[in-house]
């Protein structure tokens, strides 16, 4: 019999490390996670199997097909929105190519299973594009089916994404006599900038909010890429770990979209400054724009509205500003980097 296993690709990412930490520590599924890099000693026995390998491998997704029941597939793996500009096509092979990948090994499981997979998709505010700064002040909180012409490669290909997830769980098969069970269940989070205390991340733009920290608790001089004016939604990586499970969990039935923002604390990369030099006293930050970066986070929204995530699914952030330093980032840094 095919071991019941939980797929989680971009397993070494940011967001893998407190996932899998988390849904070790439940010990409701065995993990089994993919990454193209090779997985952190500390994560691997929270997992029951790690392989190292490409998504758009499709011998390796028929490996898994073959040897496991997936009922869960959390599809962390992408070129993340910088990174993704140095080479747009290879990004779109990747974040789109892989995503359909995953689809399509969700559909069959869910035909052998005879019975909805789901589909844990991490989209983000990159999703979103405002043409100019003045109306991204006057836009405000923005929902999810405001200003969906992104300016990245990244934005593009999760927005389209978006539409594969909802073709794949609402459409696909739609001429077949057997669809009544086998589409998938796609369940998507737009997430703002996230900040973790125990990794930085490789190649976003809203990065500049962790690297502040994490320069500083090393004691390094950091640069900022964007001007101290510049204004996003963050969270940070317990609360992202968070909503991606209360969604996971939600029934069906009270989820009215398939797409939900979430978010916790709207700030100017100049609040956070503050807090870093209150913080590490002896922090040496200057700021010297990169044009081209601060463009990207100057067409996402100052702020997202996640009320429909609160309303359907009771979506509630743990950590405010304040808290997410003093109760979080700080603490936890210190301790990584002095454990270091
Ligand atoms: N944090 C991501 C990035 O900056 C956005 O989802 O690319």
């Amino acid at each position: 019999m095919r071991k019941e296993v939980v797929l989680i690709t971009g397993a070494n990412g940011e967001m893998g490390h407190g996932l899998i930490n988390h849904l070790a520590q439940q010990g409701r599924a065995l993990i089994v996670a993919v990454d193209v890099q090779p997985l952190n000693d500390e994560l691997r026995p929270a997992c029951h199997r790690f392989l190292q390998g490409d998504i758009l491998d499709k011998m390796l997704l028929g490996r898994l097909v073959a040897e496991y029941e997936i009922r869960a597939i959390y599809h962390l793996a992408s070129i993340l929105s910088t990174k993704a500009e140095y080479n747009p096509e290879t990004a779109h092979l990747i974040n789109v190519g892989g995503t359909l990948n995953l689809l399509q090994l969700a559909v069959e499981q869910s035909q052998w299973q005879g019975q909805p997979v789901k589909f844990m998709y991490p989209s983000s505010i990159a999703t979103y594009g405002i043409p100019n700064l003045e109306t991204k002040y006057q836009a405000g909180k923005v929902h999810e089916g405001q200003w969906l012409s992104p300016t990245t490669m990244y934005g593009c290909n999760k927005l389209y994404c978006e539409h594969l997830g909802r073709y794949y769980s609402t459409y696909f098969r739609q001429l077949a006599a057997d669809r009544s069970h086998n589409l998938v269940d796609f369940r998507c989070i737009r997430f703002p900038g996230l900040i973790s205390a125990t990794t930085i991340p490789t190649g976003g733009t809203s990065d500049y909010a962790s690297e502040m920290v994490h320069y500083a608790a090393q004691g390094q001089p950091y640069e900022s890429f964007v001007r101290l004016d510049t204004q996003l939604p963050f969270m940070v990586m317990p609360d992202a770990v968070k909503s991606l499970l209360e969604l996971e969990n939600a029934p069906r039935a009270v989820l009215h979209q398939l797409i939900y923002n979430v978010t916790s604390f709207s700030v100017t990369a100049q609040q956070i400054q503050d807090v870093v030099l209150a913080e590490f006293p002896g922090a040496h930050i200057t700021v010297q724009p990169h044009q081209a970066r601060q463009s990207i986070v100057d067409s996402w929204p100052m702020d997202v509205d996640d009320s429909a995530a609160r309303q359907d699914w009771g979506w509630q952030p743990s950590y405010d500003f304040e808290q997410a330093f003093k109760d979080y980032l700080i603490p936890s840094i210190r301790q990584h980097y002095a454990a270091q």
